[in-house]
């Protein structure tokens, strides 16, 4: 349906309801179902740059030139001579990273030859920040300086620093060199000016804010991460999605591998960076300075429990669908095994004295694993039963998640959903990238199922417009407003869905893969997309306990265009009600909350609308963000107009 003709359904369906007040009767007395306090978190992949060139901060692109072209991302500057500049592989030197180059420098005054590297579609500087410069290096003969310069998009040195390294006897060094950077900008570039007479070998050349996230040397970008924190998501499912799985097996994500100095963590090509013809990203590839370790890391900072997601011996069956045969499928269970030491054993196990070297003793406290991601049929469920038997015996404390494939419905599903019940699994990630009406049309979709064995986690989901809307115009307000809609259903069936993530979270306006995604970033900025403001508002409102709410004696799921569900929250002492108007129309409402007769006589109504439903925010203009008002409650009941296109929620105290 295009965007005119769902926009007219939506107004002749509102104009009936705009014709009357509409009831909503919540029992504030009849406390019903727990809701977990993982119930609204995040999912977090390295797709669209969220990692590499996003999240994880390094400015240097292919610093260590490792690329499959392993000069991509920097330019030679002056005039080249035979020989000056050599790419050698030493699996010697670095099995992991065997690449480095070896510069030869003759009689050169500076600004004569130099390597400049032009960052993740150029480099975000902020003026008065601190950056440090670090590389490594060995001298064959010495007598060359060093000069770091940060240049702006018009030319200009806004931040240098140099150095003369000493003769090495052969051995690599470290170097870290500090400036402030003098003026702001998006697309600034690094270069190296090699001055003088000399023969050196570089590698890891690297630049890195001051300002990063708790001010952590070689960490996250503080502005994504601090997104993140403020939705207090109850829990972060990692690395992927598709990256888990890789298109072969060769190129799965191999947590063990993502540990340790960052030097020696293997680069790999990332999935994403050929997966779609019409958006080919050749530059795109995984450092791993994200890796498990900071993964966890950020999911203690922003208190959500961690969710890693581990290959189960299947490649993405999109892609090469390559297998592990069963025979040979240790290795990849051993994996599982050893991530639980990882987390949660004493520093003194193997595994639990890397995570202790790396700077935490204590436990990341794991309580789920993720068993595959978006893979399906026999030969998964095959899979999936090796995983459960093996961790189950070790670990019977530890929840496991496993995969319904890549539809909410249909007979892979039938067959995956099933299968998974009868095998008592903990937790069936279900999967949907539907319309806005698909997700209109299921908000009930959980009232019908079963009420014991399986919980849902509901683990990525977005509603997608139409072709004619592409990147950042595809989170409409409409879609927005459709999945809060069906987040009513999820929320209602608290007792069934346990975990729910938008997908995917992250996007780099200038390098992005997939449409729509929940955080749009450039190099400097970031931006909450509607659908980032309704999680934001679910999860900050997700209450302790699911209460009933009524409209004619029925569930509102749909009716006049109306969506609703309310919740306690026991600690805060709060009735929660949520409420979505998805047509383009207001729609006249009471509130009556039957039951507790020790109300506030205020309440806080958060409305998050828009008279557009293609409205969207950029990095110019943020129009959709929720507004606070007060509101009377009078005689237990709270009279309130819902705006068209709109997702409103109240907040009522009691003693
Ligand atoms: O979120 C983007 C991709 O969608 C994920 O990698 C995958 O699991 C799904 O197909």
């Amino acid at each position: 349906m295009n965007k005119f003709l769902f926009s007219c359904c939506l107004s002749l369906s509102a104009a009936a309801a705009f014709s009357q007040q509409k009831t909503f009767t919540v029992n504030t007395a009849q406390v019903g179902a727990a809701i977990q306090p993982t119930m609204y978190g995040v999912f977090f992949e390295d797709i669209n740059m969220g990692a590499d060139g996003g999240i994880y901060a390094e400015l240097v692109k292919n610093r260590s030139f490792e690329f499959n072209n392993p000069l991509m991302g920097w330019t030679i500057n002056g005039k080249k001579e035979e020989g000056d500049l050599l790419v050698l592989n030493s699996p010697a030197y670095n099995k992991a990273n065997p690449n480095y180059i070896r510069v030869k420098v003759n009689h050169r005054r500076k600004g004569e030859w130099g390597l400049t590297n032009e960052g993740f579609r150029g480099m975000g500087i902020r003026a008065g920040v601190n950056y440090t410069l670090s590389l490594q290096y060995r001298t064959a003969q010495p007598g060359i300086t060093i000069h770091g310069e940060l240049v702006n998009a018009a030319g200009k040195v806004i931040g240098s620093a140099s150095f003369s390294p000493a003769g090495t006897n052969g051995n690599w060094q470290t170097k870290s060199l500090s400036f402030t950077a003098a003026a702001q900008d998006t697309t600034a570039k690094l270069t190296l000016w090699l001055e003088g007479d000399g023969v050196i070998d570089l590698d890891m050349i690297s630049l890195f804010p001051g300002d990063t996230w708790k001010n952590r040397p070689k960490g996250l970008r503080a502005d994504m991460v601090q997104m993140l924190a403020d939705m207090k998501p109850g829990f972060i499912r990692f690395p992927g999605g598709c990256i888990v799985e890789g298109r072969d097996l060769a190129n799965r994500f191999q947590w063990k591998k993502t540990l340790g100095p960052i030097e020696n963590r293997e680069l790999i090509i990332n999935r994403w960076n050929t997966e779609f013809n019409h958006r080919l990203t050749p530059d795109y590839y995984q450092s791993f300075g994200l890796g498990f370790f900071e993964y966890f890391q950020l999911a203690e900072d922003i208190g959500a429990a961690p969710l890693p997601i581990l290959n189960c011996g299947m490649a993405c069956q999109f892609n090469t669908a390559e297998l592990a045969p069963m025979e040979e499928l240790q290795p990849y269970i051993q994996d599982a095994l050893d991530l639980v030491e990882f987390a949660n054993g004493p520093a003194t196990s193997t595994w639990g004295k890397v995570r202790a070297d790396m700077g935490h003793p204590e436990p990341f406290h794991l309580t789920m694993i993720g068993v595959g991601n978006e893979n399906w049929g026999p030969q998964y469920i095959e899979r999936a039963r090796a995983f459960a038997a093996a961790l189950k015996a070790k670990h019977p404390e530890i929840k496991l998640v496993f995969s319904s494939g890549t539809d909410p419905n249909g007979p892979r599903f039938d067959y995956l959903n099933d299968t998974l019940r009868k095998m008592n699994a903990d937790f069936i990630d279900e999967h949907y990238y539907r319309s806005p009406e698909w997700f209109l049309s299921n908000a009930a979709r959980y009232d019908q199922y079963p009420r014991t064995g399986s919980k849902v986690f509901a683990g990525e989901y977005a509603a997608h417009e139409g072709k004619d809307f592409t990147g950042a115009e595809r989170n409409t307000l409409r879609a927005a407003i459709a999945e809060a809609a069906f987040l009513t259903g999820l929320e209602r069936n608290a007792d069934v869905v346990h975990m729910a993530s938008y997908a995917p979270l992250f996007a780099h306006a200038a390098a992005w893969q997939w449409a729509p995604d929940l955080i749009w970033v450039n190099n400097l900025q970031v931006v909450g997309t509607p659908s980032y403001q309704v999680q934001k508002l679910y999860s900050l409102n997700k209450g302790t306990n699911v209460l009933p709410l009524l409209s004619d004696g029925k569930p509102v799921t749909g009716q006049d265009s109306l969506y609703a569900s309310a919740v306690i929250d026991q600690h805060k002492k709060e009735i929660i009600v949520k409420l979505v108007n998805v047509s383009q129309q207001p729609v006249s409402g009471k509130i009556a909350l039957q039951g507790k007769n020790n109300l506030a006589k205020t309440a806080v109504l958060t409305t998050l609308s828009g008279n557009d439903p293609v409205a969207v925010n950029n990095f110019s203009a943020q129009p959709i963000v929720p507004v606070d008002r007060e509101v009377v409650v009078s005689k237990q009941s709270v009279a309130l107009t819902l705006a068209p296109n709109s997702l409103q929620v109240l907040r009522v105290k009691f003693k």
